[in-house]
């Protein structure tokens, strides 16, 4: 399998970054080539037949460095499979449902389209009360957002698999 995709995220605190390891873990045992990067590293995107982006959300936004790959590269991305995600709610329960109605960032609404990604998604996220500011923790705490890791592997795991299975037909 000669595709090779590349896997960019933007992280605060690190839980988004593992999501997108997983997600290159996986896609290498599916047969294609992985490269997980941080969006901010990743700017070249010649080598590559497609491309997963992945962000944290934080107060309803998309982290700069995702937004800001995915406007410098519009028009690369344009002509490549894209599949995207945001990481971030926590709690149980299903995912988009936790969101109340947020989908993807307003901001990157009209370069998304202009794209044409596979597909949005939206992912559980984890929070360390550890890790957090004051002022993050007073957010949190007004948005009764339950801290702890909410991430769940399984629909992570399913997602990487449909990629994997898309590409492998294009192949
Ligand atoms: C200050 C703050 C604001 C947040 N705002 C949102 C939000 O608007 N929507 C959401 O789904 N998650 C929100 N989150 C949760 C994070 O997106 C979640 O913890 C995510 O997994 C963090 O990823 P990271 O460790 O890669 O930075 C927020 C977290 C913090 C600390």
């Amino acid at each position: 399998m000669d595709i090779r995709v590349l896997v960019a995220y933007a992280t605060k605190y690190g839980a988004t970054a593992e999501i997108a390891e997983k997600i290159g873990e996986l896609l290498r045992q599916a047969g294609l080539q992985a490269d997980v990067l941080p969006a901010e590293n990743a700017s070249d995107l010649t080598p590559y037949g497609a491309v997963v982006l992945g962000s944290a959300v934080y107060v309803g936004k998309w982290r700069g460095e995702a937004a800001k790959f995915l406007e410098a590269n519009e028009k690369a991305l344009a002509r490549l499979p894209v599949w995207l995600f945001s990481s971030g709610p926590t709690g149980e329960g299903d995912a988009v449902e936790l969101m109340k109605g947020w989908s993807f960032p307003e901001a990157q609404q009209n370069v998304a389209d202009r794209i044409g990604p596979r597909d949005i998604v939206i992912l559980h996220g984890a929070l360390d009360s550890k890790k957090l500011s004051l002022p993050e923790k007073l957010i949190i705490k007004g948005v009764k957002a339950p801290m702890g890791d909410f991430r769940d592997w399984d629909a992570i795991a399913s997602w990487a698999a449909a990629i994997a299975e898309a590409l492998k037909k294009e192949g």
